[in-house]
């Protein structure tokens, strides 16, 4: 998978001047741009498992919202929108590095590059981990934290996540929109 990662990170640059007009915001890309956002995979194998896999996936979940944002019965700010999905996986900077392996390609064996989990900022917690980030350099309001902190949806299983993602999900349009986005992104596009 070639990508241009400067094409692609100027594209997620605009859209986030275009879109969002809050204090905190410059600071904010300026530490992805510091940490690997841009060139950092969205995971080891599953999904963008190349580098700036993560960038364009937040791209993907992105443009998915939009085009779902009609079944929310209210109107979702544009703002809100661009926030909880272009930052939803900051959580994955600095989270991956790159090992070489051997592998035999046309019958020669090859230094092939292969990415590990190597956690840098122990968390406990994905959507939550973004949350924090995020704020930590731009002030969230609350149904943008909402929706950042639920995109996994039900997949911890504990009763009081189900409840509580639930109820996220009742209140807040943006944050059922932004999980699915999420999903449509990770498994119908099959990068
Ligand atoms: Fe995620
Ligand atoms: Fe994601």
């Amino acid at each position: 998978m070639e990508l241009n990662l400067s094409e692609q990170k100027q594209r997620f640059l605009d859209i986030c001047h275009d879109k969002i007009h809050r204090e905190g915001l410059d600071a904010l890309l300026d530490w992805l741009g510091k940490v690997d956002f841009f060139e950092a995979p969205a995971s080891t194998k599953y999904h963008g498992a190349y580098a700036g896999g993560l960038c364009q996936h937040s791209l993907d979940v992105y443009e998915y919202a939009q085009k779902i944002a009609f079944l929310s019965p209210t109107p979702i700010p544009e703002e809100s929108l661009a926030i909880a999905t272009l930052f939803h996986d900051v959580c994955k900077c600095n989270l991956y590095k790159t090992e070489y392996r051997n592998q035999k390609i046309d019958g020669e064996w090859q230094q092939v590059p292969a990415y590990t989990v190597d956690e840098r900022f122990p968390f406990g917690g994905h959507g939550s981990k973004s949350v924090y980030q995020v704020q930590y350099f731009m002030k969230l309001e609350p149904v943008e934290a909402s929706a950042i902190n639920c995109h996994m949806g039900f997949s911890d299983g504990s009763a009081t996540t189900v409840r509580d993602v639930s109820k996220a999900y009742q209140e807040y349009s943006l944050a059922w929109i932004t999980h699915v986005a999420d999903e449509a992104a990770t498994y119908l596009l099959k990068r």
